[in-house]
């Protein structure tokens, strides 16, 4: 970690912490003890979590055949990892949207979304675990958010002029949000792949898990708002070893998979 990562997350009166039901279903999908049951008492706790699990297994976005009214139904179709992304995806909502987050939540469910549904057809990485990579990639900006309005200003002219977002984090913050993302990872221990896509998912080719940092920066910039074919790196997803005649037809899929999604999570 460089001196002004340290100086940021020091200089935070506390660092935000993840919320208990996240850390909760994260253990217990961690522990091989455990089953679907327990997460299933975890959400039958949260009544508005109830409602949006029934709401998404009962939506296009999965497709399911019948109409599904138990929890207990839900979870068995959904199984355990999906079950926990969408505990995350709910539970860290507040987080990703305070402040001056505004579109972050969006922007994280619609990476994932990206993510697992290119995993899911090439078969690059689990598409659980790539539909929580896109989601967590851009935690750093949690904080990067909280620095001094006059500065992200700057960064953000810089960066609708054309400039790379990390250099121009760097040349104001003297850091960026991959670095302070993966030390908030280490924060709250989450996986070790995870860290590493958040640290590398503007600059794949430097991890150590290229591909999967080179899915999430593909998803990153086929889904920007402003999207340019010309502004994704080739030498950085050719390990992905895919060919994208059309991707603005990529991108629409994604985008129009990810509204599904977040209107189910949003009722
Ligand atoms: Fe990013
Ligand atoms: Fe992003």
């Amino acid at each position: 970690m460089n001196e002004e990562t340290k100086k940021i997350i020091q200089d935070l009166n506390d660092v935000p912490a993840m919320p208990n039901i996240v850390i909760k279903a994260l253990n217990i999908v961690k522990n091989p003890n455990s089953s679907i049951k327990d997460l299933g008492n975890i959400i039958s706790c949260d009544q508005s979590l109830s409602l949006r699990v029934l709401n998404i297994v009962n939506s296009a976005y999965y497709g399911f055949a019948q109409q599904i009214t138990s929890i207990q139904r839900a979870l068995a179709l959904l199984g355990m990892n999906r079950t926990k992304n969408i505990i995350i995806a709910v539970a860290m909502k507040p987080m990703f949207s305070a402040g001056k987050n505004k579109n972050l939540w969006e922007h994280a469910i619609t990476t994932a979304v990206g993510c697992e549904y290119i995993s899911e057809h090439l078969n690059i990485s689990d598409m659980d675990e790539a539909f929580m990579m896109g989601f967590m990639h851009d935690i750093g900006k949690i904080i990067i958010n909280l620095q001094e309005d006059e500065l992200l200003e700057k960064v953000n002219e810089f960066v609708k002029d054309g400039s790379n977002i990390i250099e121009a984090e760097d040349a104001f913050f003297g850091t960026n949000h991959a670095e302070i993302g993966a030390e908030l990872a280490k924060k709250w221990q989450l996986p070790v792949l995870l860290t590493n896509v958040i640290k590398y998912h503007h600059n794949p080719l430097k991890s150590t898990v290229p591909v999967e940092c080179a899915l999430v920066y593909l998803v990153n910039k086929l889904v920007q708002p402003h999207y340019k074919q010309e502004n994704i790196d080739e030498s950085y997803i050719k390990c992905l070893n895919i060919n994208i005649d059309r991707p603005e037809i990529l991108r629409e899929s994604i985008l129009n998979r990810a509204e599904i999604l977040i209107s189910d999570l949003s009722m």
